[in-house]
């Protein structure tokens, strides 16, 4: 399937968009969490679950890139309900923070995107003195709602 690209039986295949999957679909009553959405995988992700009206926190360590995707995502669909939020998953007190802001917003949370991550990094230490892939990918996961 995946080698031909063939449709599967959902219909869809691996070079099918999100766009196409989430054709038609109303999401307007969800709220979702894109960790690393302001580049690759997790902004495409965002941007269409924005698209599909899911208010859409991009959970961003970069503010300013964060940003520049939002107001990307806005000029495409200006109706579109997106927050960028500041999380650095490698460091436990930037996600505990981000964790506490969200709590605090009163927000229900219907999805949660793990998607940023770090692959095949050079070892070197967190600021908790944790190797680096395993703290971004694993520890800094475990968010807490
Ligand atoms: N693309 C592939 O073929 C492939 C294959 C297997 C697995 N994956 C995984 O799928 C995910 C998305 O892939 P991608 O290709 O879109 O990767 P990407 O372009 O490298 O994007 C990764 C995202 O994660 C963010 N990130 C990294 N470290 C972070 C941290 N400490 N705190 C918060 N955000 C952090 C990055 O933020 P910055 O923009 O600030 O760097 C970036 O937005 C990744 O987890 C990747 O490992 C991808």
């Amino acid at each position: 399937m995946w080698l031909f690209k063939k449709n599967g039986p959902s219909g869809f295949s691996s070079s099918s968009t999100a766009e196409q999957v989430t054709f038609g679909i109303d999401a307007s009553s969800l709220t979702a969490i894109v960790t690393g959405a302001s580049s690759g995988i997790g902004a495409e992700t965002a941007r269409v679950l924005a698209v599909r009206g899911v208010n859409v926190i991009m959970a961003v360590r970069n503010m300013d890139s964060g940003k520049k995707m939002k107001e990307e995502i806005v000029k495409q669909a200006p109706s579109a309900k997106v927050d960028a939020m500041e999380l650095d998953l490698s460091s436990l007190a930037s996600v505990r923070k981000f964790a506490s802001a969200f709590n605090s917003s009163g927000r229900r949370l219907n999805l949660l995107i793990n998607n940023a991550g770090v692959m095949a990094t050079p070892f070197t230490l967190s600021k908790d003195n944790i190797e680096l892939q395993f703290a971004t990918n694993h520890l800094g996961m475990l968010l807490d709602f």
